[in-house]
């Protein structure tokens, strides 16, 4: 018997590259490869990046610079680039770091097995098509193995809004939505390999309409055995429709958590942005949403530093934090991303872009503690994830999204645990078994 290939892949950038990166492996799994944790022994090493940020795609080029040594130890080594700094910058990528062997974006991975045999010939792959085809079509099945108790699935791919500042729309392509009876059909699977909660995917995953809307896909989920919770993200304000916001009220299996960027608190800045939503009408949304779900919880992403912000405007968006109590929320510097028109337009000086990050951040902090401590004497509902460090301890996830450790449960990986929460730190929970 032929000793397996071995696998490495490291991902970056937000859960879609995560589901990616499992299907990736999945994929490679077909040509005999199995994963390992350790890119010294890996036969093929894939990078899955992400664009977002500058530091992000940056980072990209560090690590490929800290990988390359690794092919004089290994001969047969590949590396791989995957995932939106693939499909921006193309065979530049190569260009830069002539030890890479293959570069795929997104849309075209279902290609990999193939383009991992033309590295075997000592050619470099490259794929960075948007294809007709609908790569979960030419896929592979997925494999049958027991798997962890949540999950991601992606259900909708791409952004057609332009905010202008963002990459999305040109690494991702335009917005697909896949069909619901596929998405169906692949929680069923999930399901039957010990999957209890799915978290549906989307650039816009609200903006989905696989034949039905999502407030339709998540009422059809919810109907189906062995799954107990539904989440999704990420959503637009703009596409946050009726039916969806009754859904929180009506089916039980959809948690009461919600990710909603609004990136600013200012009008102004929000219309530079090409964002489509004031800040009234967010928190107009947010109110409808709160009024059938009092005790939702809401994160959200922040921009500071955009183009032309000012202080009034950076107010504006701290006003709009401590209007909207959030129970986590993340916070970026803005990044100039070439090609996007916020690039354009002149920048602020970074060193007040990051006096105002830090000013944010502690305001977020401040309010996700309160938040956290509240929760302390609150019974709550956790789906066990995996074994905690201290013994008899085990770790998962609140309805709410919080990560929760329970002390002595006797609770198995999988099992919805009934809990008190006894304590309370700044990005967990401690709780003990009711
Ligand atoms: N589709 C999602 C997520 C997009 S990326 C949405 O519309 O909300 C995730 C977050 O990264 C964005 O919400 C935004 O806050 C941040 N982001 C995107 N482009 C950025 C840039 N150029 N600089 C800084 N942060 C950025
Ligand atoms: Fe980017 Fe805006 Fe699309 Fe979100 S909605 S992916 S921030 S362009
Ligand atoms: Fe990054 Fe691409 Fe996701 S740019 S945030 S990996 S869609």
């Amino acid at each position: 018997m032929t000793t397996p290939k071995k696998l490495f892949i490291k991902t970056y950038g937000c859960q879609m590259n995560v589901y990616d990166s499992e299907r990736m492996a999945e994929e490679l799994g077909t040509q005999g490869y199995v994963a390992t944790g350790r890119a010294e022994d890996a036969d093929m090493i894939l990078l899955n990046t992400c664009h977002i940020r500058e530091r992000a795609a940056e980072k990209v080029y560090s690590e490929l610079g800290r990988m390359k040594p690794l092919k004089d130890l290994n001969p047969n080594l590949k590396i791989g680039v995957a995932g939106c700094v693939a499909q921006a910058e193309g065979e530049e990528i190569i260009r830069r770091q002539p030890a890479v062997d293959l570069v795929v974006g997104p849309q075209s991975y279902h290609r990999l097995a193939e383009m991992e045999a033309r590295t075997r010939t000592g050619q470099t792959a490259l794929d960075t098509d948007f294809p007709e085809e609908d790569k979960f079509e030419h896929l592979k099945a997925r494999p049958k193995a027991k798997r962890a108790p949540a999950a991601f699935l992606t259900v909708q791919e791409g952004c057609d809004k332009f905010c202008a500042f963002c990459v999305v729309p040109y690494t991702r392509g335009s917005e697909v939505s896949r069909p619901a009876e596929r998405v169906l059909q692949e929680t069923q699977d999930l399901v039957e390999r010990g999957v209890r909660e799915v978290t549906l995917l989307g650039q816009n995953v609200n903006a989905y309409h696989g034949g039905m809307t999502l407030a339709e896909l998540i009422r059809a989920l919810d109907k189906i055995d062995g799954l107990e919770r539904i989440r999704y993200t990420t959503s637009h304000p703009n596409d946050m429709d009726d039916d969806l916001i009754a859904a929180h009220a009506d089916t039980p299996k959809l948690m009461p958590y919600l990710h909603l960027p609004v990136q600013s608190g200012s009008d102004r800045i929000l219309k530079r942005m090409n964002r489509s939503h004031t800040a009234e009408s967010y928190l107009k949304l947010i109110e409808r949403i709160r009024k059938v779900r009092p005790d939702i919880m809401m994160s959200g992403d922040f921009i500071v530093g955009f183009p032309e912000e000012t202080e009034e405007d950076f107010q504006a968006t701290l006003d709009l934090v401590e209007a909207v109590n959030y129970s986590y929320a993340y916070s970026f510097k803005y990044s100039t991303r070439p090609g996007t028109p916020a690039a354009e337009r002149p920048q602020i000086d970074p060193a007040e872009a990051d006096e105002r990050l830090q000013r944010l951040q502690a305001l977020i902090t401040r309010q996700q503690r309160a938040i956290q401590e509240s929760m302390v004497g609150r019974e709550l509902s956790v789906l066990v994830e995996k074994a905690g460090r201290k013994s008899g301890q085990m770790l998962g996830k609140s309805e709410y999204l919080h990560a929760v450790h329970i002390d002595g449960s006797g609770h198995a990986i999988g099992d919805i645990a009934r809990v008190r929460i006894v304590a309370a730190m700044t990005n967990s929970l401690t709780a003990v078994p009711l």
